[in-house]
């Protein structure tokens, strides 16, 4: 039972997976507005974030955690409409963004109080709903995991990606020397303007070499790789000696043939990890890190996120259109009203 709550619907407006398959297949559908238990908040949702996991979910190959919603939906912002009991922080009202481990194309969405943030300062809810994947995604991997040093070299993979705008300007904005791929030249310009120091059209060169030839052979000290398949061998080549490769997504392949000498050789490490299923504490550490560290700097715009375009929540489905075919640069937003 909600302990404080604003004028909340019984029912709401949420776009629905129907069945799996093809963008059509998302459909606006009536639903219960949730109700937040202990430790719970109910954000009346403003705009929410479209992330490729949502498109994987939407084909059925990647079905929401045990206890998660079964809508899409990985991120928005809103104002807090309810308080479960045991919340202190936050009060009915309150401009929010917040991670959610499914639901957010809905105009109700129950989250976990240690998933969520303050707006940060000048965002507007569009903006904001664009922040959360992401930065909690490449905090993770590239700064805890990938322990990306100042001075040292990143090399992030699909760099005009909504998780690769956001490992470029956060490297960048951290000092590091950054190096990304992307699939077009105007994909490359983007991500030079963003901060990347070489961006390398992976359709006519070899990233490996020009990786070696950018950092006089040494080879990136961190590999962001969304790609898999023969990009793991080629990653191993492309490493720095102690390399650290962090794996999130295996675009081209789940299984790969690699010289694994090359791991004894350089004494690289190859990690990864997914964000969904992890616990809520994992994820308010995240939280509390990034409000702590990167919040001032989005405060500032050192780093913001990249907007590419932005649909009505009833027209999901072109949202997911849009980012099949591959045109965008940034992020795709909903905006939920
Ligand atoms: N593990 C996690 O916790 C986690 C969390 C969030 C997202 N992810 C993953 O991260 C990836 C990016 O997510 P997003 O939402 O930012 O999606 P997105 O904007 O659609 O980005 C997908 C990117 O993959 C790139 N790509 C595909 N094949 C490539 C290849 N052969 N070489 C280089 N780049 C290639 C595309 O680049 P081009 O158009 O230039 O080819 C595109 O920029 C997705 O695979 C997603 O599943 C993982």
């Amino acid at each position: 039972m909600a302990s404080e709550q604003n004028n909340i619907p019984a029912k709401m407006t949420a776009i629905a997976i129907s069945e799996p398959g093809g963008p059509r297949v998302l459909k606006p559908e009536t639903r219960d507005v949730p109700v937040p238990g202990p430790g719970e908040i109910l954000i009346r949702v403003r705009a929410a974030g479209i992330n490729r996991p949502d498109v994987q979910q939407r084909k059925g190959a990647y079905p929401p955690p045990p206890g998660a919603s079964d809508l899409p939906g990985l991120e928005v912002s809103g104002e807090v409409a309810a308080l479960g009991d045991e919340i202190s922080r936050w009060r009915v009202g309150d401009r929010i963004c917040a991670l959610t481990p499914g639901g957010g194309y809905a105009e109700y969405v129950k989250v976990h109080a240690g998933s969520v943030l303050p707006l940060p300062a000048g965002f507007t809810h569009t903006e904001a709903a664009a922040v959360p994947e992401n930065y909690f995604t490449v905090w993770h991997n590239v700064f805890e995991r990938g322990a990306l040093k100042r001075g040292e070299t990143l090399l992030v993979h699909g760099g005009s990606s909504g998780i690769g705008t956001t490992a470029i300007q956060l490297a960048s904005a951290f000092g590091a020397y950054v190096i990304t791929t992307a699939g077009s030249q105007e994909k490359c310009d983007a991500c030079l303007k963003l901060g990347a120091d070489r961006a390398i059209n992976y359709r006519e060169e070899d990233f490996v070499a020009a990786v070696k030839d950018a950092t006089g052979g040494k080879g990136a000290n961190v590999i962001l790789d969304m790609v898999g398949g023969d990009y793991v061998a080629r990653n191993y080549q492309a490493a720095a000696v102690e390399g650290r490769i962090v794996q999130i997504a295996t675009q081209s392949g789940a299984v790969a043939s690699a010289d694994f000498s090359k791991i004894m050789v350089k004494r690289l490490t190859h990690t990864g990890s997914t964000l969904r299923p992890r616990t809520v504490e994992f994820k308010a550490a995240i939280a509390a890190a990034l409000e702590a560290q990167v919040w001032p700097l989005l405060a500032t715009r050192k780093v913001a996120p990249v907007m590419d375009m932005i649909f009505p929540l009833k027209e999901a489905w072109r949202a997911h259109e849009r980012m099949e075919d591959g045109d965008h640069i940034g992020k795709i937003v909903l905006d939920v009203g």
